[in-house]
């Protein structure tokens, strides 16, 4: 039977990075992931870091081409009826977001990974957790046709919402609060210079717009779909039409209809499961929770996740202190339900819901009051640009 100290599932954002600050500090980690590496490599997802992750991800030593490519963003926009309204975060709060994607903070994680020597096994199948309720819980797995056993101290679960770690808790250990809501973002990227500066949020009467970008050259933008269109139902043209007629004004008039590189729907879905820790299994990023991507916070709290559970596991290795594991989950899902209430606020705000003309009038109403008040704005960038993590209050 092999061994390691920490075997983790899921060589997502969290996963690769968990493994990269355990290593740093001399833990042996073996990670397995059901997906080839050329899979996880090519994966488009999310765009914005909030400073706090830039600076978890120098810790881990994989800042720099984060800090030679990334593209500081001071502000956000948000447009309404034809109008846009800038969200200065830097004079609200002395911080700035981070455009760089999440592909290439995978691509980085994944070369440190190689550099560091530390073992990965990418298409394992049949991933099943054992005996995590006790002291040597156990792994097994087929790869290439082989079955395989490891012993470890620790499972990190990051294998993300669809994975096994989470479903192999029993229910009645668990709790599960949940929101589906009846719309999905359909998502293109395209390699043509983004006609805006910073990222536009769009409420319009058509439904919800997001301009965002991954680079000078390259934009990635979104609009909101219904849950059961398909993407071969959107063409590219019908999809550049659609984005013009809400994102609006002077902008509208300089999207040019690019050729899309990727397009993909995905549905929107705010999720926690409670706790985060089962024995010596510990859940961290998506296996464990979802926001809605309104708020840009998915892959910023599977970092902050991975860094409280880094914490605690260092100390465990270097103190032989359990104290920190035993807040792990009660101090990760303080920021986690912030962070969940941001994305929903945001959420709630910019779309086109189902709702009677009363839901309309109080988002209309919680606009203008965010337009107007310079408290509401504050409230929005200290969120936007990410809530300070929380302390370890185990002493
Ligand atoms: P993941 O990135 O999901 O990684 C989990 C890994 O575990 C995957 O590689 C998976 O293949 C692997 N895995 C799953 N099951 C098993 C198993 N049984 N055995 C072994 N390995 C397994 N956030 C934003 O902020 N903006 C966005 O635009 C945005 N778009 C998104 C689009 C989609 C389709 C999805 C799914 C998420 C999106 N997110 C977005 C959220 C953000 O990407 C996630 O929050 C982030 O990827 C979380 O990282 P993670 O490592 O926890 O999980
Ligand atoms: C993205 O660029 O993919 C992106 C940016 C901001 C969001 C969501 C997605 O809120």
């Amino acid at each position: 039977m092999l061994r390691t100290q920490v075997a983790i599932v899921g060589a997502g954002p969290a996963g690769l990075l968990l493994g990269q600050l355990l290593h740093k500090e001399g833990v042996d980690t073996l990670l397995l992931e059901r997906r080839s590496a050329d899979y996880v490599a090519a994966r488009i997802r999310a765009g914005v870091l909030e400073p706090g992750t830039v600076d978890v991800l120098e810790r881990a030593g994989v800042a720099t081409r984060l800090h030679a490519e990334g593209l500081t963003h001071d502000g956000v926009e948000i447009g309404f009826r034809g109008l846009r309204h800038r969200v200065d975060l830097k004079a609200l709060t002395g911080k700035a977001v981070t455009v760089y994607g999440q592909t290439e903070v995978t691509r980085d994680l994944m070369e440190a990974r190689t550099r560091s020597g530390a073992s990965s096994v990418y298409e394992a199948e049949d991933v099943a957790l054992h005996d995590f309720a006790g002291p040597t819980p156990r792994i097994t797995y087929r790869h290439q046709g082989e079955a395989h056993e490891v012993a470890c101290d620790f499972i990190a679960g990051c294998d993300g919402f669809h994975g096994i770690s989470r479903r192999s808790v029993p229910a009645a250990a668990m709790s599960v609060f949940e929101r589906v809501y009846p719309f999905g973002w359909l998502g293109l990227l395209a390699d043509v210079p983004p006609p805006w500066h910073e990222l536009i949020y769009a409420n319009s009467e058509h439904g919800f717009a997001l301009a965002s970008l991954r680079s000078p050259t390259r934009v990635r933008c979104y609009i909101q779909c219904s849950l059961e269109d398909r993407v071969e139902q959107w063409s590219d043209e019908r999809f550049w039409t659609e984005f013009r007629r809400r994102i609006g004004g002077e902008i509208s008039a300089r999207v040019p209809s690019a050729p899309s590189i990727e397009k993909s729907i995905a549905p929107l879905r705010s999720f926690v499961a409670e706790p985060l820790r089962f024995g010596r299994l510990f859940l961290a990023g998506d296996a464990a929770h979802i926001v809605p991507p309104t708020g840009a916070k998915g892959l910023n709290l599977a970092v902050s996740d991975v860094f409280y559970l880094y914490e605690a596991l260092r100390d465990f290795y270097g103190e032989r202190s359990e104290r920190a594991l035993d807040e792990y989950s009660a101090r990760a899902l303080r920021r986690i339900w912030r962070a969940e209430r941001f994305s929903w606020w945001m959420t709630r705000q910019l779309h086109r819901f189902p709702g009677d003309a009363f839901d309309e009038r109080l988002q209309q109403t919680e606009l203008e009051h965010l337009f107007e008040s310079h408290a509401a704005q504050m409230a929005m960038a200290e969120n936007y640009v990410g809530l300070p993590f929380e302390p370890f209050r185990g002493g």
